[in-house]
């Protein structure tokens, strides 16, 4: 039925597979950044907390009676630790992206999306019946342009704290462009939760911005929570639209009470370590800077490569050495790479190694 199409992905190396990875492998691959996938004393935490209910399943929506105390002790604790009003959880950060794009941007109104924004919000945005813009890679004054030219009711922006293939911030400037242009500014921390700021909690406390009105932040906890599932932070009257409103919210079953419990042990153990953590976090980052005498600005450490198979062969080297890497292709990317993820858990010497062996294997651009 589809081989005409999956003899195209072969032909062009873009076939991808499943594998189970031997656990053993040093992992550089995963969005594990903080190593709290590993860290046995969360799991047990969460079994301990979990145990304490009568059901351990949300087994319905949020609007009927999936709604857990779990859930709702970690929407109090993402309120106070990020100082946003309200608060609700989401089965993944695909589904949150997917509820903001498809509930918030209604007929009259616009959005506009950095053009590297997640596959997520791109798919979202093809449901709706508004204007549906890009603005340039992280450039303020094409937001601005765009957002100047053309007339709507709302204008919703869409950006990343960090940005997942290229990992780099976030431009400051796009915070003040959506202030003076009156619009919503959708914040996906799905990478900079964790990673950055001063106790790790994104690219708000990163750059020292108080939540206002328009800001609606996303934070996904399949990545350095170490544990699955997703939350969006804004203000009350926007939460509540969004729980009556987002398709993707209403009618799906309440996020996993495990995976929140875990994820609510996860961020109290980065704010009680965050120090510690923001130390082995730019120790690996400054190593990275030493090998490939690049500015690594994030844990996502990005080596261009000339061709898919060159980044198919490089992974393959890695694995011999016992190591993970991710060789990302197109279509997520249109230069193939290698993400290496400098994560915390791997130590310094063990990364060094590879990073050598890397350097010497291929002339990166
Ligand atoms: C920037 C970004 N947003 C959203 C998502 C989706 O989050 P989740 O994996 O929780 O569905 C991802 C990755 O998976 C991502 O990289």
């Amino acid at each position: 039925m589809y081989e005409r199409e999956l003899l195209a992905l072969h032909k062009s190396n873009r076939f991808r597979e499943r594998v189970c990875y031997d656990e053993n492998l040093i992992d550089l691959a995963s969005n594990d950044y903080l190593g709290f996938a590993e860290d046995y004393s969360l799991f047990e935490a969460a079994v301990k907390e979990v145990g304490r209910f009568r059901f351990h399943a949300p087994k319905a929506s949020q609007l009927i009676n999936g709604y857990h105390p779990i859930h709702k002790a970690f929407e109090e604790y993402l309120c106070k630790i990020n100082r946003f009003e309200s608060a609700i959880v989401a089965g993944s950060g695909f589904l949150a992206n997917l509820s903001l794009i498809e509930a918030l941007v209604r007929k009259k109104d616009m959005l506009v999306l950095d053009e590297h924004y997640h596959a997520s919000g791109v798919m979202a945005s093809k449901l709706l019946d508004a204007k549906v813009f890009y603005f340039k890679h992280n450039d303020a004054d094409d937001l601005q342009n765009i957002l100047k030219s053309e007339k709507y009711d709302r204008a919703i922006v869409a950006v990343e704290g960090i940005y997942s293939m290229n990992g780099d911030l976030l431009d400051k400037d796009i915070f003040d462009v959506a202030a003076k242009e009156d619009t919503l500014l959708i914040v996906d921390e799905a990478h900079s939760g964790g990673v950055i700021g001063e106790t790790l909690l994104g690219i708000f406390e990163h750059y020292g911005i108080k939540p206002q009105n328009n800001h609606i932040k996303m934070g996904t906890l399949g990545k350095a929570m170490g544990s699955y599932g997703a939350y969006i932070l804004a203000n009350e009257e926007i939460i509540l639209f969004l729980q009556n409103r987002a398709k993707a919210l209403v009618y799906a079953t309440a996020p996993s009470v495990f995976d929140i419990a875990l994820s609510h042990e996860s961020l109290k153990k980065s704010q009680r370590s965050s120090k510690m953590l923001k130390e082995a976090i730019l120790q690996r980052k400054n190593l990275a800077n030493e090998i490939f005498g690049k500015k690594v600005e994030s844990p996502i450490l990005k080596l261009c490569v000339r061709s898919s198979s060159d980044a198919l062969k490089l992974k393959s080297l890695a694995l011999d050495e016992g190591y993970l890497i991710g060789a990302i292709r197109a279509p997520t990317v249109s230069v193939p790479m290698l993400r290496i993820i400098l994560r915390v858990g791997v130590p310094l010497d063990k990364m060094r190694y590879i990073f050598e062996k890397l350097k010497s294997s291929y002339v990166f651009s």
